[in-house]
């Protein structure tokens, strides 16, 4: 039988789990500056190149993280500062001052795949999806199609 004082201790176990999991909040991703002007903030970039690279995979893979109130919330809070450790961990936009073929051919691959940006992100962020267009667009940069 299901008593009040029984649920009573149920609430207060939950809302006690809660505020733990709350307490354990991991630090904003550091904003670090760069010295100079990332690879993808020059004009080696073509500008529609630049303008979907910051909408859509900027959060994760530059320095110039939006770290919302959500974002504070445990445990997403935890998945996304995972997410932004190692997505900087395998491409910083930021601190990269040249993209080489074989970077660009990856970023274009993994948006092109749809991999990237990762699915779970979308939920929040549907602005960041990629739509058919923009994948083409980032085919033409790889291509070396875009004069800017
Ligand atoms: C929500 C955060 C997030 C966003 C937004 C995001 N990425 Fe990633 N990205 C990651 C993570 C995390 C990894 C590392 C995956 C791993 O460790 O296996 C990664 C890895 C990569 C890699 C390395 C190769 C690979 O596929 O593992 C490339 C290239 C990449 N991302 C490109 C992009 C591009 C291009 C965009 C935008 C269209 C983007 N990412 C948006 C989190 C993100």
């Amino acid at each position: 039988m299901l008593t009040k004082r029984r649920v009573g201790l149920a609430v207060l176990l939950v809302a006690g789990l809660g505020a733990l999991a709350q307490a354990i909040q991991p630090p904003p991703p550091p904003l670090g500056k760069a010295e100079k002007p990332g690879a993808w903030q020059t004009t080696a970039v073509p500008a529609r190149v630049r303008t979907l690279l910051q909408r859509a995979c900027a959060d994760c893979h530059s320095n110039e993280t939006k770290w919302p109130w959500y974002a504070r919330l445990s445990p997403g809070s935890w998945l996304m500062a995972d997410h932004v450790t190692r997505g900087r961990r395998q491409l910083n936009l930021s601190i990269e001052y040249t993209l080489d073929e074989e970077e660009v051919g990856e970023i274009v691959e993994a948006a092109g795949n749809g991999s990237m940006p990762p699915p779970s992100y979308l939920w929040l962020h549907p602005e960041a999806r990629l739509s058919e267009a923009d994948k083409a667009l980032l085919n033409q940069w790889w291509m070396g199609e875009l004069t800017e």
